[in-house]
């Protein structure tokens, strides 16, 4: 049944060169999927298959590491080198035979690396300042190698653009090496690629440029930006200003899109709003937590009641979370802004959208608990599976595989993808025309 709701979110969007046939997107979620040194697994494949299956119109990669250096979790999937390609050639092909668009998240770590990949090297960051959820201390990166830095970004792109990826996303969010260096608090650098907002955006736009002479002027790029890094005033966040700014210098320079998202982890839990009772035991003994030094295991269990108490608090969530920031980027910018955060019901996707807060919305943990999450907003169902935002998924990253950890929506998600392979109206809309063979 088309009800307003959901043809808002079948209306086609133009994303530089792409026409995206609807208005939500599956936004990055890192899979632990892959094998331990980043090629595409069987595994990873089964996580996106219903989701392409149903002709989800965009889905972007969980953030693939462009050099080790970058690589930020365990079973984490990497795009650092030619020998991954035909594994990446897989995914691209899965995504395409149902119909969706697949976008490549390219990313560097920086100081938020559990435990380095590079064996005996320290992270590297814009500032040595400690990162203190994962308790590491990065090394300030030398101003001589920024270069090649830039150029794994770039030749990223390239296998991105080779294997058939219809486009890239930047990502400069949730505190990552690129962000890094936009937030003050991060970049304490005196150099040109410090201090002033165009000295801190230096680097992105750099890897932009790059990236642009690489695949050139009609491949899509995309950038995940934060519209707040969440941090108190003394830890000198971002300004939400200056990060519209950012998009907006980049859209100057040919940016395709951008995603609005929040938070660092530093910030914790910024990035996933929601509930969090039991989040830190499940990290340490079962996520990326397990890499930290025994001491900082103990002392986070012990404090937990009291921290997860308060993230409650603090941090109830809600649907549309981000929408008080990505309206600021859609009033400034004419290229399409997506919204990210909290999304699952199709009023509210739609009201979002309807509202002229942002173009298209994304949404990850619901399409972790409902992988037919773009299906049932075409043909809606009684007893979908619902996510409950408990944040069990985040809190086994980078230990165990990607899915719904809250066993009676998992349950629900498995019987549906058995009993209904194909659901009626993935075979009644037509899929994407430029994805379809
Ligand atoms: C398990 C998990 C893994 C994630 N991995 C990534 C990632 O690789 N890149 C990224 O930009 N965001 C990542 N995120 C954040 C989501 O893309 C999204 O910004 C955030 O979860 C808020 O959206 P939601 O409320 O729809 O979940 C991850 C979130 C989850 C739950
Ligand atoms: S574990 Fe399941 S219910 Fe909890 S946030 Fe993740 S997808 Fe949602």
């Amino acid at each position: 049944m088309i009800t307003p709701s959901t043809s808002e979110l079948l209306r086609p969007l133009q994303i530089g060169s792409l026409i995206v046939p609807g208005r939500l997107y599956k936004s990055a979620t890192s899979e632990t999927r892959c094998t331990e040194d980043g090629f595409v697994t069987d595994e990873l494949l089964e996580f996106y298959e219903p989701m392409a299956r149903v002709g989800t119109p965009l889905i972007v990669t969980g953030n693939l590491y462009v050099s080790l250096q970058g690589k930020s979790a365990g079973r984490q999937a990497g795009i650092d080198a030619d020998d991954k390609k035909p594994g990446l050639r897989d995914w691209v092909q899965l995504a395409h035979g149902g119909g969706s668009l697949l976008v490549a998240q390219l990313n560097h770590g920086g100081r938020q690396i559990g435990k380095s990949a590079v064996a005996g090297q320290a992270p590297v960051s814009a500032s040595s300042v400690r990162e203190p959820m994962l308790g590491t201390t990065p090394r300030s990166l030398r101003r001589d190698e920024i270069p090649a830095l830039v150029e794994t970004f770039a030749a990223a792109a390239e296998r991105a653009r080779d294997v058939g990826f219809d486009g890239v996303q930047i990502h400069a969010a949730h505190g990552y090496l690129l962000g890094q260096f936009l937030t003050p608090h991060t970049n304490r650098r005196t150099d040109e690629y410090g201090g002033s907002l165009d000295n801190r955006m230096r680097l992105l736009r750099e890897v932009y440029r790059a990236i642009r002479r690489r695949v050139g002027d009609d491949y899509p790029i995309m950038l995940k930006i934060n519209g707040t890094d969440m941090l108190p005033p003394f830890r000198r966040g971002a300004a939400t200003a200056d990060l519209v700014r950012v998009a907006a210098v980049l859209q100057d320079e040919g940016l395709d899109a951008v995603e609005v998202s929040r938070g660092i982890y530093e910030s914790w839990p910024s990035t996933i709003l929601g509930h969090y009772k039991g989040f830190i035991r499940t990290h340490v003994t079962e996520g990326a937590g397990r890499d930290q030094p025994r001491y900082q295991r103990m002392a986070m269990l012990a404090a937990a009641p009291m921290i997860e108490r308060a993230a409650e608090h603090l941090a109830p969530g809600g649907e549309g979370f981000n929408l008080p920031q990505a309206e600021k980027f859609c009033a400034r910018l004419d290229i399409p802004v997506i919204c990210v955060g909290g999304f699952h019901t199709t009023s509210g996707m739609a009201a979002a959208i309807a509202s002229g807060r942002c173009d298209a919305v994304s949404a990850a943990r619901a399409f972790i608990a409902d992988p037919y999450l773009f299906d049932h907003v075409r043909t809606p169902v009684t007893n979908a599976p619902v996510c409950g935002y408990c944040n069990g998924c985040i809190a086994r990253h980078g230990g165990k595989p990607i899915d719904c950890y809250v066993e009676e929506i998992r349950v629900r998600k498995d019987l549906m993808l058995m009993v209904d392979p194909t659901p009626r109206s993935a075979t009644e809309f037509p899929a994407n025309p430029r994805t379809a063979q």
